[in-house]
């Protein structure tokens, strides 16, 4: 059921969106493959030509590579440090389409793609629908190692819990891509997203949060009824 709803936000938002010739981000996570998997159909087929895609995380640069996307890194000639387009999934969503990343790990490139789209587009099922921000599903915060018990103290002084998590299949902490921690952030009560996605920053030994609020992305949130919403 979940799947099916993600694979029609997905493949929804990859016809409605992308064109040939773009220059383009793909995010990652279990929503964000289903839009590479259409590009990668598309891509093979014929129909989408001339892509230069950024791919936001090891997951995501594997999943293009599968169908023979051309990835390049944002540094490259072909990107020049920008992207036309980038679609990404996303933990939770609030009425203003300011949400919450990186329950995969991969916020740091995440927001860098994010922020360096012209456009820029998620896609959802309605369970990541939410009122209020960083209550439910913990905001991801990506910190150097030194920081760790420092970091967790400052955040916890803005009323928040800060669990570091912990990886699966091995001893001790998730080392995300960079060599860093993350710790998952969960507030007692309603935050203001925009304040705190600064504040979070401005924490020593913080390398970025979860928290997506420049950006006013459109939003492909799929129901349960086999409707998409398409939310600007
Ligand atoms: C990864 C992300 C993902 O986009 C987010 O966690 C949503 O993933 P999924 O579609 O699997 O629920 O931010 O860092």
């Amino acid at each position: 059921m979940n799947d099916t709803m993600k694979i029609l936000a997905g493949r929804t938002a990859a016809d409605d969106l992308v064109k040939s010739g773009m220059k383009l981000g793909l995010g990652t996570g279990s929503t964000a493959v289903h839009v590479i998997n259409r590009v990668g159909e598309l891509f093979a087929a014929g129909t989408l030509k001339a892509l230069a895609v950024f791919p936001t995380s090891f997951q995501s640069l594997m999943d293009c590579e599968k169908w023979g996307i051309p990835v390049f890194t944002l540094n490259s000639r072909e990107l020049e440090g920008g992207l036309d387009l980038t679609i990404d999934g996303a933990d939770e969503v609030d009425g203003e389409n300011r949400c919450v990343k990186g329950g995969g790990g991969a916020l740091l490139i995440e927001k860098l793609a994010a922020y360096a789209s012209t456009s820029y587009a998620l896609v959802a099922d309605e369970r990541k629908l939410v009122e209020s921000l960083g209550i439910t599903f913990p905001v991801p915060v990506e910190i150097i190692p030194e920081a760790r018990v420092q970091a967790a103290r400052a955040l916890e002084a803005f009323g928040a819990r800060a669990v570091l998590r912990a990886a699966l299949r091995k001893a001790g902490p998730v080392i995300t891509e960079h060599g860093n921690l993350i710790l998952d952030v969960t507030f007692a009560e309603s935050v203001d997203p925009v304040v705190m996605e600064d504040e979070i920053n401005r924490i020593p030994g913080v390398v970025e949060n979860g928290f997506f609020t420049r950006r006013r992305p459109v939003l492909y949130a799929a129901r349960g009824d086999g409707t998409v919403e398409v939310r600007t």
